[in-house]
C-alpha cells in the first residue's frame, strides 16, 4: 500500500510538473484526490518554500551593544586587531545568556587574523567598515579537517581556519550597512599557483554545526578560498550579499551550503573565480560514512558571473546526498555553465527532487552541464562502485542568448542519470560543435529549443507508463 501511494504521489507530481490535466491521461482512479492535493499544487510548494525562508530569516532581539573600539581595536588598516576581536568575543560570551549582544564595527579598516563568533551575537558592520584579513598565514591557524571530507579540501591534513569562524552556535547574525569583509586573498592565490601552499586555504566565513544563522546586507571580497561555508548547519538565511573576487582567483566559490538543511539564499550578486553557488554534502568515502545530506534549500533572485565555473552547481561533493532544492530567478552571465550537476565514480550519494525555474543565461558555454567524470578524490581508497543517483531534476522556463552548447549531459554507464525534465527552454545556440551531447541519461522534455537529444525526448505519457 505504501508503495502504491508513493507511486501515485510520483505520478501526480509529474502532472504538476507538466501542467497536464488529469482527465487527459490514463491514471489510476485514486489519483484524482491525490492530484487535487499535489497539483493545487504549486500552492503547497509555495507555502513550503516560504516557510523555509521565513523560519531561516528569524532574528532575535539583543539586550546589549558593544563596539570593537571598546577592546582597543584601531581601524587604521595597519594595526593588527586579532587580540581585540578575540578578547571582545571572549568577554561577550557571557552575554549570550543575558539577552544577546550586538558587536559593532565602525567605519574604518580593521586588520585582523581569524576570530571565532559566539551564540546570540550580531556582528554589525557600519557603512564603510572593512574587516581586513591578515596576509600572514599564522593568523589563520590550523584546525582539523571536516569529518565528511577526511582531509583539507585541497591538501591532505589539517586546514587553515576561516577568517570568521563559528562552531556549535545558535542565533548568529552578520549584517549592517553593507560593510565589507576583505580576505586579501591574492597571496594565497599566488601560493596556490606556484604550488607553495602547505595546507588548504581558509574560507572567509565558515559555520560548523550551527543553527539560526543570518548573513545579510554585507559584501565579501577576495576570499583566499570559498567565501561562505555553512556546514552541518540548519536554518541559514543569506540575503542581499555581494561576493566579489577576480574571475581568475582559484576556488573562490560564493556560497557553499554543505550537509546543511533549511537554507534560504536570496538577492545575492556573485562575481568570482569558481561556482557562484555550489550545494555540497561531503567527499567520497568520508562523506558517504558521515551521511549528512543537504536538503530544503531555496535559492531566489541570484545573479552569478564566473568565467571558469557554474552559476549554480550541485556537487561535486555530493556523497551525503542532496534533496529538495528549489531555485528560481537565477541569472548567469559570461560563465562556463548555467546549471552544473557534477560528480565522479567514488562519490556515491544522490541528487533528487531539484526544481530550477526561470533562468536567464547570457554568454554561457553550457546552458546545462551534467557530468559524472569530475574526478578529484581525497585519496585512492574511494569505492570504485560508488555511483551517484541523479533523479527528478526539473528545469523549466530558461531563456539563453549567446550559448555555445545547449546541454552536455553525461551520466554513469553503470547508473544513468534519470528523471531529468526540461520544459519551456529557449536557447539561442551558436558557435558550432554540438547542441546537445547525451550519454547514460534519461528524461523528458517539452518546448525545448534546440530540440534535445532523443534520450531527453520522453513525454509525460512515457513517464506515467514507466511508473504504473
Ligand atoms: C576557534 O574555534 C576553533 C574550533 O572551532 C578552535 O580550534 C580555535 O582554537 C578557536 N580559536 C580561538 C581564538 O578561540
Ligand atoms: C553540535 O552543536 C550542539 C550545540 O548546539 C552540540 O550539543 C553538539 O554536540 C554538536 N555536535 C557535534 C557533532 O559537535
Ligand atoms: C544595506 O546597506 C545599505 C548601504 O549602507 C543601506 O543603505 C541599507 O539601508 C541597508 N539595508 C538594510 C535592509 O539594512
Ligand atoms: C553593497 O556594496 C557592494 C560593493 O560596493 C555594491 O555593489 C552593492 O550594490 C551594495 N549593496 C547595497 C544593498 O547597498
Ligand atoms: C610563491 O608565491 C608567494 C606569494 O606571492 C611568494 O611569497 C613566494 O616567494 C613564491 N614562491 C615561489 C617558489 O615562487
Ligand atoms: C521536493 O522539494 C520541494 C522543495 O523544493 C518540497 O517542497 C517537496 O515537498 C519535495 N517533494 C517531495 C516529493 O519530497
Amino acid at each position: 500500500m505504501k508503495f502504491m501511494s508513493h507511486i501515485l504521489k510520483w505520478v501526480c507530481a509529474l502532472c504538476c510538473i507538466y501542467n497536464v490535466l488529469p482527465s487527459g491521461l490514463f491514471l489510476p482512479v485514486d489519483c484524482h484526490g491525490e492530484l487535487e492535493k499535489t497539483c493545487s499544487g504549486n500552492v503547497e510548494l509555495d507555502v513550503q518554500i516560504r516557510d523555509i525562508c521565513e523560519q531561516a530569516s528569524k532574528e532575535f532581539p539583543r539586550a546589549y551593544t558593544a563596539s570593537i573600539t571598546d577592546y582597543g581595536a584601531v581601524g587604521d588598516g595597519k594595526t593588527l586587531n586579532t587580540h581585540a576581536f578575540q578578547n571582545a568575543i571572549n568577554n561577550l560570551r557571557s552575554f549570550a545568556n543575558r539577552g544577546g549582544l550586538i558587536l559593532r564595527i565602525p567605519r574604518g579598516t580593521w586588520l585582523t587574523g581569524s576570530f571565532n563568533l559566539t551564540s546570540h551575537l550580531t556582528l554589525y558592520l557600519d557603512e564603510g567598515a572593512v574587516i581586513l584579513g591578515s596576509q600572514d598565514p599564522k593568523e589563520w591557524p590550523l584546525i582539523a579537517p571536516l569529518p565528511s571530507y577526511g582531509r583539507g579540501r585541497e591538501l591532505p591534513g589539517p586546514r587553515h581556519i576561516s577568517l570568521i569562524h563559528g562552531e556549535d552556535l545558535v542565533d548568529v547574525v552578520i549584517t549592517g550597512q553593507n560593510g565589507t569583509v576583505d580576505g586579501q586573498g591574492s597571496l594565497w592565490w599566488q601560493r596556490f599557483r606556484n604550488k607553495t601552499l602547505d595546507y588548504t586555504r581558509g574560507h572567509l566565513l565558515e559555520l560548523i554545526n550551527s543553527t539560526a544563522i543570518v548573513v545579510k546586507n554585507i559584501t565579501f571580497l577576495n576570499s583566499p578560498f570559498w567565501n561562505i561555508h555553512p556546514v552541518y548547519c540548519r536554518d541559514v538565511f543569506i540575503q542581499g550579499v555581494t561576493i566579489l573576487a577576480p574571475l581568475n582567483a582559484p576556488n573562490t566559490d560564493g556560497v557553499d551550503p554543505d550537509s546543511s538543511s533549511n537554507v534560504c539564499i536570496q538577492d545575492c550578486y556573485i562575481r568570482n573565480g569558481d561556482d557562484a553557488i555550489a550545494i555540497k554534502s561531503g567527499w567520497d568515502q568520508y562523506g558517504i560514512a558521515f551521511g549528512r545530506p543537504s536538503s530544503n534549500i531555496v535559492i531566489q533572485r541570484v545573479i552569478g558571473e564566473t568565467t571558469s565555473s557554474a552559476g549554480l552547481a550541485l556537487g561535486s561533493e555530493i556523497s551525503g546526498g542532496i534533496h529538495d532544492v528549489f531555485v528560481e530567478d537565477l541569472t548567469v552571465v559570461n560563465s562556463a555553465s548555467g546549471i552544473n550537476v557534477k560528480t565522479a565514480v567514488g562519490r556515491g550519494g544522490y541528487v533528487t527532487n531539484v526544481t530550477i525555474a526561470n533562468v536567464q543565461l547570457d554568454n554561457v558555454k553550457y546552458a546545462v552541464w551534467f557530468n559524472s567524470n569530475f574526478g578529484d578524490h581525497p585519496d585512492n581508497n574511494y569505492d570504485q562502485h560508488a555511483f551517484s543517483l541523479v533523479d527528478e531534476i526539473n528545469i523549466k522556463d530558461v531563456s539563453g542568448k549567446d550559448i555555445i552548447h545547449a546541454g552536455n549531459m553525461v551520466g554513469f554507464m553503470e547508473a544513468p542519470f534519470k528523471g531529468i525534465s526540461l520544459q519551456h527552454i529557449h536557447l539561442n545556440v551558436h558557435g558550432g560543435g554540438f547542441m546537445w551531447k547525451c550519454s547514460s541519461i534519461q528524461g523528458f522534455s517539452s518546448e525545448v529549443v534546440p530540440l534535445p537529444c532523443p534520450q531527453l525526448q520522453g513525454s509525460l505519457n512515457q513517464a506515467v507508463s514507466q511508473v504504473s
